[in-house]
């Protein structure tokens, strides 16, 4: 092993100096608003503060020498009755919040993270349409949190207990009760049990946690787990399955010398808030750089990016096209064959890779300039039953004159007097304003996001699934000075692999981002937000409440 020491490099002279920012920028005023003419690399190297030690270089590391992790399938320990149907009993799981050590690569020493069930992604939760199951959700953290806590952040005030967690289901419809409210947070030795009813398409998806003021470091800490749902629908499509359905789930963190996670912060120690939180080190499954070996065949992935903040493009080296067949809610209609995919924070892809073409070959999967796994493709031919359809689950376009209402919303940006981000809003209204968004159950609305800032926003709504109608581009300027929205271009539609039904969309800079969203499943309060965890946690996060048909 080398000594750890070794691998490190200062992160400020390896970090790109250029942020999405400045590729994304709606309006070049702004920009010159926000950093000081001279200074614009300087101002960005000002939001995070150097550490005492530099970060640990995982360039340096050896590439592909640990094999892909898979994660563990949940146990339930015992059955219950369901709480929507007194005549069924359905499983019940308990799973912990505790805090592990795991390595992250052969040659670091144990990195400390929070898990839930023993690993990082934890448990795996395989579910099928329409049989609910039960989880026992229980706090095992220690007290005192081990990431920099900001505690002029809402909800995360001096006096407020540091560990605590609330357990949120991504892409589930669920009653509001388990859906995991950002205040229903629980502290050590307390536990909650959560029924998730499983009245949905087959999707893939995830649970994370969602504790007010402070989910951006419980998540960095490791709290994230997939949930697979299943249905007769795809099973009858003959795709990959079994040990050739693999899950991966992709984040970005910065590790010091010895090996352990850190989370970057601001220079000012009273506010270690920063607006985006990037990481070097790229764990596929919690690994840096893992390889998996393949059979010369068809493979399916159900790729996760869990990523606090960033963005993953992800292609394949060798530049062969994957075929992609879901997103967020489940299975398109048709596949889309694409070179690169990407994901945003909080978005799935469900990919098919067919390996047969490239037998013996070495294939990373990349997302430039990152390399982040190695496909270590069989040199013998094997055979292969699996199919991909041509027809996968029709989605049917839901039309807009359907809607009952269309609210117009804005993504702000609340600058202080030094043109410093204070954080992200959401129709300019901060977390505790009273509830605005009231859709009513049963029906159909659409929402405009006005995207007045230079970032790019994941919007996700929590209970509900949506479609995305289009993106059009408009003058920013006017909007802000007159309000008025004068529009610079046509509408675009969504990208091909952005037909499907959705629960996260990319809300560009300076554009209006439509969806429409049938408010089905359960009456109740659920929110809203950015899915850029930063932002999240610094009132880019909304209550809505679904009121009773
Ligand atoms: Cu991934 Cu509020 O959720
Ligand atoms: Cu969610
Ligand atoms: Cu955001």
């Amino acid at each position: 092993m080398l000594p750890v020491l070794a691998l490190v490099s200062w992160s400020h002279e390896t970090k790109p100096l250029i942020s999405r920012r400045f590729f994304l920028s709606g309006s070049a005023l702004l920009a010159a608003r926000r950093f000081a003419p001279s200074a614009l690399a300087l101002s960005l190297q000002q939001q995070t503060a150097p550490h005492a030690t530099p970060n640990l270089d995982p360039n340096r590391l050896a590439r592909f020498v640990d094999a892909l992790p898979l994660p563990v399938v949940a146990n339930p320990i015992e059955r219950r009755t369901a709480p929507d149907n007194p005549g069924i009993q359905v499983p019940y799981y308990r799973i912990a919040m505790q805090e592990i050590s795991a390595k992250l690569h052969r040659d670091l020493p144990p990195t400390h993270l929070w898990s839930y069930g023993g690993a990082v992604p934890g448990v795996l939760f395989e579910t099928r349409r329409g049989e609910g199951q039960l989880v026992e959700w229980v706090n095992r953290l220690p007290a005192k949190h081990f990431l920099p806590i900001d505690h002029t952040l809402h909800g995360a005030e001096p006096g407020i207990p540091e560990s605590r967690g609330v357990v949120h289901l991504h892409g589930g419809r669920t009653p509001a009760e388990s859906d995991g409210y950002p205040e229903d947070w629980l502290v050590p030795g307390r536990s909650k049990v959560y029924f998730y009813p499983n009245r949905q398409d087959a999707a893939l998806l995830w649970y994370h946690d969602h504790a007010m003021g402070i989910n951006r470091l419980n998540i960095y800490a490791g709290l994230v787990g997939l949930y697979i749902v299943r249905d007769d629908v795809e099973d009858a499509l003959q795709l990959p399955k079994g040990k050739y359905e693999v899950p991966l789930v992709l984040m970005d963190r910065d590790l010091g010398p010895d090996g352990q996670l850190r989370y970057p912060v601001s220079p000012d120690p009273s506010r270690p808030w920063v607006p985006e939180a990037f990481g070097e080190a790229h764990l596929v499954n919690g690994k840096l750089f893992p390889y998996q070996d393949v059979e010369a065949r068809r493979y399916r992935f159900r790729i996760l990016n869990a990523a606090n903040g960033r963005f993953y493009n992800l292609s394949l080296s060798n530049g062969a096209a994957m075929l992609q067949i879901g997103s967020d809610q489940g299975l398109f209609s048709a596949p889309v064959t694409l070179k690169s995919i990407q994901l945003a924070p909080g978005e799935r892809a469900d990919v098919v890779i067919d390996f047969s073409p490239d037998r013996g070959a070495r294939i990373q999967l990349k997302s430039e300039p990152f390399e982040l796994m190695q496909f270590r493709v069989g040199a013998t031919a094997v055979e292969d039953s699996s199919l991909v359809p041509a027809t996968l689950r029709p989605v049917a376009r839901i039309v807009e004159s359907s809607a009952a209402k269309t609210r117009r919303l804005t993504l702000d940006e609340n600058l202080n007097g030094v043109a410093e981000s204070m954080g992200m809003l959401l129709n300019k209204t901060p977390w505790h304003a009273p509830v605005t968004e009231k859709p009513m159950l049963n029906t159909t609305e659409i929402w405009e996001f006005v995207n007045l800032t230079e970032d790019v926003h994941p919007i996700h709504l929590h209970m509900v699934r949506f479609q995305i109608l289009d993106r059009r581009r408009f003058d920013t300027f006017d909007y802000m000075t007159a309000g008025k929205l004068r529009y610079t271009s046509s509408p675009m539609p969504p990208d091909p692999n952005e037909l499907g039904w959705k629960d996260t969309v990319r809300v560009n800079s300076g554009t209006v981002t439509r969806i429409i969203v049938p408010f089905s499943g359960y009456a109740g309060r659920y929110v809203w937000h950015c899915h850029i965890l930063e932002h999240e946690d610094n009132e880019m996060m909304r209550p809505y409440e679904v009121l009773p048909a």
